[in-house]
């Protein structure tokens, strides 16, 4: 989490930061800062809050640093100190010379902070990065040179980190450096960038270096100079990005999250082209570098990934059992880093990740490769950390999400999972060619059926009025569509902060019916199939209890709904197998007009950060 960006060259420096960091607020909004070099001098700005503070704060004081050729800039997800003005980065040395911006976590920084404090420094902040801003100017003071002192003070960095850094002796550079998070260096013509991520530098060059572990570049306005884990001089790989400018427009949609449940038809479309031409044809799909023989060899697969990411993860899971009949694990990439797992060359490792750079899930990934697995990696994101582990990518190609609640990536990574199901069924022969046949067909009618249901919202908007003073919800749901139950939940709390759960519709009489009374509503999601009566038999469970009752169904003609609940939400009928793509839409606007309804932050919700790059 965190976004940082650094900029040297003749253009106007406050600009090029904050068009940087408006488009990596997706890291974070809690506080924001800046350090601009001008008059020989580190002028520091801060800013609590939202981006926008930092920009009003800086348009009062542009004359201050208008011959300014060099800044560095920071927004903030806060882990170590409270988000005020003074965790908020920039942090600098004592002497105030020198100044650091930080993406990461410094694992070994009570350490270091004891070490420095013993040493003379006077630590302000209660942040982890203070140490790197003492530590460097400690190492300056041996080598004046700040290059090598941040060399130096790397070498003593434990845990995660992408650094850029300035001193006004040496006005004229940044030196940024990385281990475990993301960088980007872009070269343009007489400037140069780095920052957390490449929309943040997209609109001014195509050029770039992803800077690999431990590499140390130094950029002037005119060269980059780039250095090893050994500090040996080596020749940059430059990479042409294959990014057009981002467009942060909302195409007249309030806020980006209802925008990007509007486009999740054409993800999904765009996802088929060239994938699947015919239902009658085999999907080609070239990025999973396994045939037949090696495939035999895999006595397993298991899956990583967190959050929305971890819910298309369940699905996958049940897809590929009942196509492929090969057994799947799925994991919290954050619980499998830190157990003993059966992983070896025989198992199939698929890490899915919308951003590609979630910290527990590469870790995972990391950890699988070492123990020579094959490494599938599903992500939004082919140029992120992840994906340079891939041994096979799928890029799902979703296009950026601003909003920070996942919604058509998730629906992205769906679509990749039966894709990656189909496909193996179809090496391994595994599953009737009629299943597979009538599967694709269902797929590719998929779009114009949420299209057709998201011409008719009004009914969702009257739920959402209706249930939006609910302290609590219950979403129930069984087989392939209780990660749908487990995802409609996420997104009602994260943007509503509602308390909703998902559960297994047998398992609430277990436990969680303790719960309900005549003022919790139970949201029952009863799709066409075979567990459609088991599921409604589960909610009577909940009405004998008087919950307030909410069904969502594709199925029209069943009299008992109308009966047995309070309100019921249509979707267009879809074959079982695809009903969590179907389902989930609805559950996306319930959670949207809620909040909106509430008066939220819909696209930046409390507390959140879009990429978590810290475990
Ligand atoms: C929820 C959401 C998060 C992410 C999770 C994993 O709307 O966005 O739960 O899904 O943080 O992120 P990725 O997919 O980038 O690994």
């Amino acid at each position: 989490m965190c976004g940082i960006i650094g900029y040297v060259g003749n253009r106007n420096v406050i600009e090029v930061l904050m068009k940087g960091l408006s488009a990596l607020e997706y890291r974070g909004y809690d506080s924001s800062g800046a350090a601009i070099i001008s008059d020989n001098k580190t002028k520091i700005y801060k800013a609590e809050g939202k981006l926008q503070n930092l920009k009003n704060l800086l348009n009062e004081k542009a004359d201050e640093v208008k011959d300014s050729h060099v800044g560095i800039g920071h927004i903030r997800w806060a882990t170590h100190g409270v988000p005020n003005l003074i965790n908020a980065h920039p942090h600098t040395s004592n002497c105030g010379k020198i100044a650091v911006v930080h993406n990461g976590i410094i694992e070994n920084y009570k350490e270091l902070r004891e070490k420095l404090t013993k040493m003379g420094a006077e630590f302000k902040s209660e942040t982890d990065t203070e140490t790197v801003a003492h530590l460097v100017a400690f190492k300056y003071k041996e080598t004046h040179d700040l290059k090598e002192a941040v060399t130096l003070a790397a070498k003593e960095l434990e845990g995660a980190y992408a650094l850029c850094v300035v001193h006004q002796d040496e006005g004229n550079k940044i030196v940024a450096t990385r281990r475990n998070a993301p960088l980007v260096i872009g070269i343009g013509d007489g400037e140069m960038f780095a920052a957390s991520d490449v929309p943040a530098m997209i609109e001014y060059t195509k050029q770039a270096i992803y800077l690999d572990d431990n590499q140390v570049a130094v950029l002037t306005n005119d060269k980059i100079e780039l250095f090893d884990e050994n500090n040996k001089q080596i020749q940059p790989k430059i990479e042409l990005l294959p990014w057009e400018p981002v467009s942060l427009s909302k195409m007249g949609y309030k806020h980006f999250m209802l925008k990007e449940i509007h486009e999740q038809p054409n993800v999904i479309r765009n996802f088929l082209t060239g994938k699947i031409h015919t239902a009658k044809e085999k999907v080609k799909l070239d990025e999973v570098k396994l045939d037949f023989e090696q495939l035999k060899q895999m006595n397993r697969i298991q899956i990583v990934a967190c959050g929305t990411s971890l819910h298309a993860a369940m699905v996958g899971k049940y897809i590929i059992e009942e196509l492929c009949n090969i057994p799947v694990d799925i994991e919290p990439s954050s619980e499998y880093i830190y157990r003993h797992t059966v992983t070896d060359e025989k198992t199939l490792v698929i890490g899915v990740s919308q951003s590609g750079e979630t910290a527990d899930t590469l870790t995972a990934v990391r950890q699988s490769k070492a123990r020579n697995s094959h490494i599938l990696i599903i992500t939004n994101r082919p140029d992120s950390s992840m994906a340079r582990e891939a041994d096979s990518l799928i890029p799902v190609d979703a296009g950026i999400e601003v909003s920070v609640a996942a919604t058509k990536s998730y629906i992205a990574q769906l679509t990749a999972f039966y894709l990656l199901a189909i496909h193996l069924a179809e090496i391994k022969n595994s599953c009737d060619n009629d299943k597979l046949v009538n599967l694709k067909n269902e797929l590719l009618i998929l779009p114009q059926k949420i299209e057709l249901f998201l011409t008719k919202k009004e009914k969702i908007q009257k739920c959402s009025r209706m249930y939006s003073s609910s302290k609590n919800f219950i979403f129930i749901a069984r087989g392939l569509n209780y990660p749908t139950a487990l995802e409609g939940a996420l997104k009602l709390k994260e943007i509503s902060y509602i308390n909703a759960t998902g559960y297994p519709a047998g398992e609430l009489k277990h436990g969680p019916i303790a719960m309900i009374d005549e003022t919790l509503p139970v949201l029952s999601i009863l799709m066409d199939g075979k567990v459609y009566e088991k599921v409604l038999s589960n909610a009577q469970e909940s009405k004998a209890r008087n919950a307030r009752m909410i069904a969502l169904t594709d199925v029209d003609s069943d009299e008992r709904l109308e009966e047995l609940f309070d309100f019921v939400l249509n979707v267009p009928h879809v074959d079982e197998l695809v009903s969590p793509i179907m389902a989930i839409v609805p559950l996306q606007l319930l959670a949207y007009y809620i909040a909106e309804f509430l008066g939220k932050d819909v696209d930046q919700p409390r507390n959140l950060a879009k990429s978590v790059t810290v475990e």
